[in-house]
């Protein structure tokens, strides 16, 4: 009996991150009858760890200690998940502190802007997990976002883009608005670490103030994803003079001890042909050797200038791992993001370094689940349990003595793709719950299973938060497909990326809890519109999915007389958005045949800086190709629309973004020769540059798994 209650109570305590020991006693506190039954002592000489605790719960009472105020604040933070939903608390003995003291996460208001209620939503939620770091990436090339009052365009001109449809986007926080923010995360524990940008991604600041690039050229501020040629001149004093008025301001807002100054992704380009920046080679006498080339060690020259300004304002330097190239400044902290190797390395060197890897699962722009399926992000795929997994210490610095190098793990949020304030919190959560447990919960305390468990509890109070959140969808397995085709009869699989029930509909109608459930796969005779949703152990339903199943006749081939060879394309200029723009527009037919339909891209060259004399166009191409047996097959493409012997069967070209073919289509076909046709439209949609897309079209058999490229045939 005394066990089974002990079970139960073990299965009421659910609490991220797991702490480092929890003995589970008899009874429970009812702490809503209560409340001021919480003693709570700080006492330094308590030899709790810093920001760790000891919470008692007794059936009298509940008693706190720590070290520290963030060890009282972290005991709080479990005790608000101990409490049962009848206000009643188990009693148990929980002593705790984290493994490591930065637990960051990244916010990136420059692609996206996010408003400081937003902004002060996610801090109040995270640090109940313990979060303790926000790291703010407040400047970069397609928006400055903080206020500096020495440089007035800074605000009136780098914090807006005008975007390729014309519309403005921007905004920017003023000094009083930071202090606002830095002082309500102080008061839950988190230090906010500004990043000011610099030698790369700095076009916004260089569209204001022409003067800090190499040749002074007019910029516009980005309104495209990636990295632009144009980075600051270092080779001028100017520069610096700018950067050290930056900074001067920021450390004024900025109680942290660590300023990051960015260093990541700088094109040198431009450098290797200023006169300016050539001179401060000449001058230091910096040479290509095995270390990197004459202008990676002019970047290691100005993240040292950084360290020195910093310095001067008794601040240290974090910067991504690109400040490793040309010899790391010597009290540099490193962010590892491509991959550990500079984590390894920075750390093996002395350094302190903070692993935020891509590799690792830290980038949460990456899909959690089927491209084909979930909301549009940069690409990659990381899962819940990908990033759960993730250790922040490499063996090979637990092998060389180096491993308390590592000061902590951090996720990244770069918000490209996050048009809307619902997808940064859909891409956060729950992935935020895994990085709170890796930086906090010792290793051997990790557990996969006990932790999918707790997630739905610390989801469920996502949603009294009015918190999106990521629920796994129903996917189907070899690729998620909307629009299926049958002849005879076909049948749907679905699946999840963590185990949940699947319910759907058939009747049109959306799916609910109560709706029926997927057990095995549907069968299915006669067209049909699936609704189907996942549903957690606590009945909340994911995004609702709709499968179209179309029976159809399979589509006759071509008649011999129409067959043709090769490809026929053809071209009209102008800016154009969707395929509707094209109707009764002047096509004029290219006299070079192109050699695939991938080829459509190469109409025009491709460049990352959109000059004002960049040519727009769009372009179709034409060309026969061999079905040979007679069933069903599913297209794909990234272009903007397909056809099928006439008939349109995907148009990607009202997407937010034209990448990752989520309009995937089958169709019954009969053996022969038929037609397809592509369609591609050169613009800028959701900051993506259609040039470097994929206008192939792929083709598979149903049930099968390869993919094959359309060639055209040549008789
Ligand atoms: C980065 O993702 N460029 C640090
Ligand atoms: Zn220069």
């Amino acid at each position: 009996m005394k066990l089974l209650i002990t079970l139960l109570a073990t299965a009421l305590i659910n609490i991220i991150p797991e702490p480092v020991s929890v003995q589970v006693q008899d009874g429970c506190f009812d702490i809503s009858k209560h409340p001021n039954r919480v003693q709570c002592k700080i006492d330094p000489a308590s030899g709790i760890a810093p920001e760790g605790y000891r919470l008692s719960v007794s059936r009298k009472g509940v008693k706190i200690l720590s070290s520290d105020e963030a060890g009282a604040f972290y005991a709080r933070q479990t005790l608000a998940q101990l409490v049962q939903p009848d206000g009643t608390v188990p009693c148990v003995v929980i002593n705790d502190y984290p493994r490591f003291r930065w637990r960051g996460f990244h916010l990136d208001p420059c692609r996206h802007f996010m408003s400081v209620e937003d902004v002060k939503k996610q801090i109040d939620v995270l640090c109940q997990y313990k979060i303790n770091r926000m790291h703010w990436h407040l400047t970069d090339d397609q928006g400055w976002r903080i206020e500096i009052k020495k440089y007035p365009k800074l605000m009136e001109v780098a914090a807006w883009r005008t975007e390729f449809d014309g519309s403005v986007h921007g905004g920017y926080y003023t000094q009083e608005q930071i202090r606002e923010v830095v002082a309500y995360a102080a008061e839950r524990f988190v230090t906010v670490v500004p990043e000011i940008e610099m030698p790369g991604h700095a076009i916004s600041a260089i569209r204001a103030y022409p003067w800090l690039s190499c040749t002074g050229e007019e910029v516009k501020t980005f309104y495209t994803w990636g990295t632009p040629d144009i980075a600051l001149c270092v080779g001028k004093d100017s520069t610096f003079e700018f950067l050290d008025d930056v900074i001067s301001e920021v450390v004024e807002l900025f109680p942290s001890e660590y300023i990051h100054i960015g260093g990541d992704e700088c094109r040198k380009n431009r450098w290797e042909n200023c006169p300016h920046c050539q001179a401060r080679i000449t001058e230091l006498g910096l040479t290509k050797d095995e270390k990197g080339t004459a202008e990676e060690k002019l970047q290691s020259y100005a993240v040292h200038r950084m360290e020195g300004i910093l310095a001067k304002y008794g601040r240290k330097l974090i910067g991504w791992d690109e400040i490793l190239e040309g010899g790391l400044s010597p009290n540099a902290t490193v962010m590892s993001w491509r991959g550990e190797e500079g984590g390894i390395k920075s750390a093996a060197d002395g350094h302190d370094v903070i692993m935020t890897p891509s590799s690792g699962g830290m980038y949460f722009d990456a899909f959690q689940g089927d491209p084909k399926a979930e909301p549009h992000t940069i690409g990659h795929y990381t899962l819940l349990e990908t990033v759960y997994n993730y250790n922040p210490v490499p063996s090979e610095l637990l092998k060389n003595g180096k491993a308390h190098h590592v000061l902590g793990v951090q996720c990244n949020n770069w918000s490209e793709y996050m048009y809307e304030p619902w997808q940064r919190e859909y891409m956060l959560f729950p992935r935020a719950f895994a990085l709170a447990e890796i930086a906090w919960t010792p290793l051997e305390r990790k557990n996969w299973e006990s932790f999918s468990r707790r997630v739905d509890s610390a989801c469920q109070r996502l949603d009294e938060r009015g918190i999106v959140y990521h629920i796994p969808l129903p996917e189907q397995p070899g690729g998620s497909c909307s629009n299926l085709a049958l002849i005879d009869k076909t049948s749907v699989e679905l699946c999840t990326t963590r185990p949940e029930r699947i319910v759907y509909t058939l009747d049109g109608s959306e799916p609910t809890a109560a709706s029926a459930e997927y057990k095995e796969p549907l069968i299915f005779t006669d067209s049909a519109v699936l609704k189907t949703a996942s549903v957690t152990s606590y009945g909340r339903l994911s995004n609702v999915r709709t499968i179209n199943i179309n029976k159809m006749q399979p589509m006759a081939a071509m008649s011999e007389s129409d067959v043709f060879s090769g490809i026929k394309a053809r071209r009209t200029d102008g800016k154009f958005l969707t395929i509707g723009d094209l109707e009764g527009c002047n096509w004029v037919e290219l006299q070079n045949p192109l050699g695939r339909l991938r080829d459509l891209v190469t109409l025009e060259p491709y460049n990352r800086n959109l000059p004002d004399s960049t040519r727009f166009y769009a372009a179709e191409a034409e060309c026969c190709f061999k079905v040979r047996k007679t069933g069903v097959y599913r297209f794909s493409s990234d272009t903007d629309a397909v056809y099928i012997d006439g008939k349109l069967i995907i148009d990607n070209s009202r997407e937010p973004v034209k990448r990752y073919s989520r309009n995937d289509t089958e169709l019954a076909l009969e053996a022969g020769i038929h037609k397809v046709k592509a369609v591609f439209i050169f613009n800028v949609v959701g900051g993506w540059n259609d040039l470097r897309n994929k206008t192939d079209v792929a083709i598979r058999r149903a049930g099968e798994e390869e993919w094959r490229t359309i060639k055209p045939i040549s008789l």
